[in-house]
């Protein structure tokens, strides 16, 4: 309503988005072949048909850069205008330097600021928090996030009940300052390092620097304990959903397009129900991706919007978890 100032206020709004993933499909029938597992099985236990595998020379930075370009192409802002670029990701091209520094170089754009983020599946939201904050602090004015990883890489492509669960993809943003009612209305960000031994990758830091007893000991994949991070899941989405649109005085019914992380389909029916979103107001596309971790998002937020899905004024709540574990929730006016 005019008069109440929040025109005025500045926001961060997305200006451009683009998604790269993994170039080869790797259907449930593929991993048939691979592990004691059937087509059967995952789609009744998980939603999963088909995941995308990046081929042996793509990296994070690689895929990150396409979909940045790509964002930057939809925005008609030339790299060298953006003041930070985030990626957020838990497989980053190296430990050093930051992958996004490497598609800082990659876009044109060599001396903005540049950092990586770790926060696992919940990275693309802790990524617009944060520059969503630098935008408002007058620190940023042009801010690209990526999220997405090239989880096949710490994949344990033995173990069957984390193989057929992970995909290759990233999604980018251009955020830009703007005043007005467009853009992110607010977060809720948490974590609860007590389930930080359900979901992690035990070596290659500095706890556990790789070594051949850590190769051997098929340390360098992820280690997941299901059915914690599952109860987790249900919980933190409902719980940072509710919690959110109780900050910005909203309720679900005000919700047009609920974004969840792509983790399991049982999880985002549960979470929907919960939150009593109808199936027509949840974006899913896990059948097609997998579990795509910091990738998950944005890039389910890209399709909708490609696919016409969000239109101005639509309230978009975004809610994602990982590893942590972690919790990220995000409400935005489109
Ligand atoms: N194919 C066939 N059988 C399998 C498979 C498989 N791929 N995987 C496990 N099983 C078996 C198990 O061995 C078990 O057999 P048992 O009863 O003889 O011991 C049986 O299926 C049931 O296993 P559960 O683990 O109880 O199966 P559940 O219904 O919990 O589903 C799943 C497992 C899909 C992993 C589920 O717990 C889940 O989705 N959890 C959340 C995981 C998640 O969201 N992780 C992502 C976090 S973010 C990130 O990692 C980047």
């Amino acid at each position: 309503m005019p008069g109440n100032g929040k025109e005025n206020r500045l926001r961060a709004r997305v200006v451009g988005l683009g998604a790269a993933v993994g170039e080869r499909v790797l259907t449930n029938f593929d991993l048939e072949k691979m592990v004691d597992t059937s087509d059967e099985w995952i789609v009744s236990r998980t939603g999963i048909r088909e995941r995308r595998v990046a081929a042996p020379e793509t990296a994070t930075s690689d895929l990150a850069a396409a979909a940045a370009r790509e964002a930057l192409t939809q925005a008609g802002i030339p790299a060298d205008r953006l003041d930070l670029v985030v990626v957020s990701t838990v497989t980053p091209d190296m430990s050093f330097p930051a992958t996004a520094c490497l598609v800082a170089e990659r876009l044109g754009a060599p001396r903005v600021a540049a950092f990586d983020l770790s926060s696992g599946c919940t990275g693309f939201l802790y990524g617009c928090a944060v520059a969503t904050g630098m935008i408002q602090a007058g620190m940023a004015r042009y801010v690209l996030v990526a999220g997405g990883d090239v989880l096949s890489r710490i994949t344990d492509w033995q173990d069957r009940s984390t193989c057929v669960l992970f995909g290759d993809g990233v999604g980018a943003a251009v955020l830009a300052a703007e005043k007005g009612e467009r853009g992110f209305l607010g977060f809720r960000l948490g974590s609860d390092a007590t389930g930080g031994k359900y979901l992690y990758l035990p070596a290659g830091g500095s706890r556990l620097p790789a070594s051949a007893e850590t190769v051997a000991g098929r340390m360098h994949y992820i280690r997941m304990n299901g059915q914690e991070v599952f109860k987790f899941a249900v919980r933190a989405t409902e719980e940072a959903a509710l919690a959110l649109l109780s900050d910005l005085n909203l309720s679900p019914a005000d919700v047009d397009l609920f974004i969840p992380h792509q983790a399991n389909l049982r999880i985002v029916d549960a979470a929907a129900r919960r939150l009593g979103f109808p199936p027509e107001k949840v974006v899913v596309n896990l059948e097609r991706y997998g579990n795509m971790s910091a990738g998950s998002v944005p890039v389910a937020l890209y399709e909708a919007v490609r696919d016409g899905r969000v239109s101005p004024g639509d309230l978009v709540l975004m809610v994602a978890f990982g590893a942590g574990l972690s919790w990220a929730a995000a409400a935005y006016r489109w």
